[in-house]
């Protein structure tokens, strides 16, 4: 029995790192294309939600080559992607993949956007790649083997810092694009930041969450993101020693809230006095 079960972790710990290795490949492919087009100049090629929810030709350009690159490696798999159809698979593995957060970012040169990359095994997430292609920072996790940040000077494992009570809190936030949650969101901000040490807000989920699992700030919450922009991003922060708490916000939407497990219980109920 217990033979059984090592050799059948064994044999996920060997698909989770695959997968691991697969994403970082086609992540790094996507961030110099990425890279290339911003330096050629950046073209709008639509909107979306709201007038000022753009997607670029680079967005269309990386979804397309993740696609590509992951579906010609490992056909069976299913795919969940911003920009594009969702692709059912019979593997039992599913990709996760926003080819450009962080947008808005993008568009202006602001060095806060990435390509994140995430590998579901039966509905969960066990391999992730968050690589900012301005700076050059990739955070990666396994599920169960832990979080770290890779740079050109070698790679960092993550911790997250160290609980602090929410009147000390530096806690990342997001907006969403539809106008009426935002506006709810701007006046839920207005009460957060008399409670809390102070608010940012970076401009790219994925990168928030790392932010938490670096230590960077202590917490991120937000109403109305999507599983791509929060699913490698969300192991990042988890393998790192946070709790990612999927709630229900105040327009019914996705709440994703994310702390030092000691704290999150008050940062959710925080977050609801606030009117998130
Ligand atoms: C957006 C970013 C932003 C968050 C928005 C997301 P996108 O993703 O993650 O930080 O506030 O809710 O939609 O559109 O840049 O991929």
């Amino acid at each position: 029995m217990a033979a059984d079960r090592a050799e059948q972790h064994a044999e996920s710990a060997g698909l989770y790192a695959g997968l691991y290795d697969l994403a970082r490949d086609v992540a790094a492919e996507a961030g110099q294309l990425v890279q290339r087009m911003r330096r050629e100049g950046v073209e709008v090629a639509g909107t979306k939600s709201s007038d000022v929810d753009v997607v670029t030709r680079a967005d269309q350009a990386s979804e397309e080559l993740i696609r590509r690159r992951l579906l010609a490696e490992r056909p069976d798999d299913g795919l969940l992607g911003e920009e594009g159809d969702e692709v059912a698979g019979t593997s039992g593995v599913r990709w996760v993949v926003d080819p450009i957060d962080g947008t808005v970012n993008y568009l202006y040169g602001l060095p806060a956007y990435a390509v994140s990359v995430a590998a579901e095994h039966d509905g969960e997430v066990v391999a992730g790649v968050v690589l900012n292609p301005a700076t050059g920072e990739e955070y990666g996790a396994v599920r169960g083997a832990g979080a770290w940040l890779r740079t050109p000077a070698g790679r960092t494992p993550l911790r997250v810092r160290e609980p602090v009570e929410t009147a000390r809190m530096l806690v990342a936030t997001g907006f969403n694009y539809e106008l009426e949650l935002r506006r709810d969101q701007g006046r839920a901000v207005a009460r957060l930041l008399t409670q809390v040490r102070d608010v940012r807000r970076m401009g790219a989920c994925s990168l928030d969450l790392c932010a938490v699992a670096s230590g960077r700030v202590d917490a991120y919450l937000e109403e109305g993101v999507h599983a791509w922009d929060h699913a490698a991003g969300g192991l990042v922060a988890a393998e790192a020693g946070a709790t990612v708490r999927q709630g229900t916000g105040a327009h019914g939407r996705l709440l994703l809230t994310c702390a030092a497990p000691a704290v999150i219980e008050e940062l959710v109920r925080l977050a609801a006095d606030c009117g998130f």
